[in-house]
């Protein structure tokens, strides 16, 4: 049977139209760009597909049935009208979350608890079920989302969020989720014949993320999904993907990715980590001070998260750092570099203006990246 299914890639703010290229690179042409979202429609092997593949999206949700809701009744009548029992069988556990902003229908709670009525309404006729649902079979999270009145409903295929590959063992302080740090790799002209550094690599995120884009490694080959425990995804589609995966895998590319952290600890686990995401010892690891960079190479990449000096007393120390490794990467003109920091006055005291400025999220923190593309050598 094939399924058409429309789906939402969620997106961190400012990475929606980096997931929407990653989302038509995997052929799906259909693609609608909304904040926080991407959308398009796809078959099962699809879904399986996105979840193996996207590198910079959150989760990948399937949409079960939107309309408009402006009452309680309105809600629960359409809820209850869709087909929830072609997704969730009879020992299905469905918990509801939801969200509602500029709506009528406001309070979540209710939201969600109506929305669960109606679900257990419709399943009971469906299944031809008297008693109470039992609930203790496979997991199919629910979400109810209110945007402008309109009621999205969606089941969660994904499971745990996408970020989490299964490489990451240890991390330090402030660890770059693996969406974003392949997000920053993604932005760079980068290709994987190029020399590519990372100068504060911390547990290995942006280096590890590139060298999976350099050998096109599926990030979520070594993981689990939700949907592979759902009768409605044939187990052998899973299979499929991984199979194709496995022949598109590029593991003879030969890299020259380089992560380097002023901390022996952080080394120590950017290696392990690396070995986890079965990359061995393709990635070399190396404990340096910044500041200390140097290179016969030309035309490489360096792409780094340095610490932002946001705790107090860091500042002056951090910034003074930042002039420093300016003054460095003057001798080396035909690199690119890009610098993801929440320091506004980055520039400044780097002592050169970017080519391209982009804003991103770091988590909760606004950052800009900056971008300072190498001369032709
Ligand atoms: C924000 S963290 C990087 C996190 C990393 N992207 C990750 O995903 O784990 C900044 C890192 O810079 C390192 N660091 C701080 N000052 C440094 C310096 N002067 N030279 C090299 N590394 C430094 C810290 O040890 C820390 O691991």
């Amino acid at each position: 049977m094939k399924n058409n299914f429309k789906l939402i890639a969620t997106a961190a703010m400012g990475l929606e139209s980096i997931v929407a290229n990653e989302v038509k690179a995997l052929g799906y042409t259909n693609v609608e760009v909304e904040n926080g979202k991407v959308i398009y429609e796809t078959d099962s092997l699809g879904l399986v597909r996105s979840n193996l593949w996207l590198r910079t999206a959150d989760r990948v949700k399937l949409v079960v049935g939107e309309f408009q809701a402006t009452s309680y009744d309105q809600l629960f009548e359409q809820t209850k009208a869709l087909e929830w029992e072609k997704y969730i069988p009879e020992d299905g556990e469905f918990p509801v979350s939801g969200k509602s902003h500029k709506s009528k229908l406001f309070s979540v709670p209710d939201c969600q608890s109506i929305v669960k009525k109606a679900v257990v309404e419709r399943l009971k006729q469906k299944h031809g079920i008297a008693s109470w649902l039992q609930e203790t079979g496979s997991l199919y999270k629910i979400e109810v989302a209110l945007l402008k009145d309109k009621v999205t409903l969606t089941l969660d295929t994904s499971g745990a969020g996408l970020h989490k590959r299964g490489y990451r063992i240890d991390q330090g302080d402030a660890p770059l989720k693996e969406t974003l740090a392949a997000a920053l790799v993604q932005l760079t002209n980068w290709t994987p014949d190029k020399p590519f550094y990372d100068l504060f690599c911390g547990s290995g995120t942006i280096p590890i993320e590139a060298a999976l884009i350099g050998q096109n490694i599926a990030p979520g080959f070594n993981r689990e999904f939700a949907f592979e425990s759902w009768d409605f995804i044939a187990s052998k589609l899973h299979d499929q993907a991984l199979e194709e995966a496995e022949d598109l895998a590029n593991y003879d590319q030969p890299l020259d990715i380089v992560g380097t952290d002023l901390s022996h600890k952080m080394i120590e686990v950017s290696s392990a980590n690396a070995i986890e995401a079965g990359l061995g010892d393709l990635i070399k690891w190396k404990q340096m001070q910044a500041t200390d960079f140097h290179t016969k190479a030309e035309g490489g990449y360096i792409v780094s998260n340095p610490p932002y000096g946001e705790r107090l007393g860091d500042k002056k120390e951090v910034e003074e750092m930042y002039h420093q490794l300016g003054k460095v990467l003057q001798n080396y003109p035909s690199w690119n570099v890009y610098i993801l920091t929440a320091n506004e006055k980055f520039e400044n005291i780097f002592g050169k203006k970017a080519t391209k400025k982009r804003k991103l999220f770091n988590g909760f923190i606004k950052t800009d990246y900056y971008q300072y593309f190498g001369s032709k050598y």
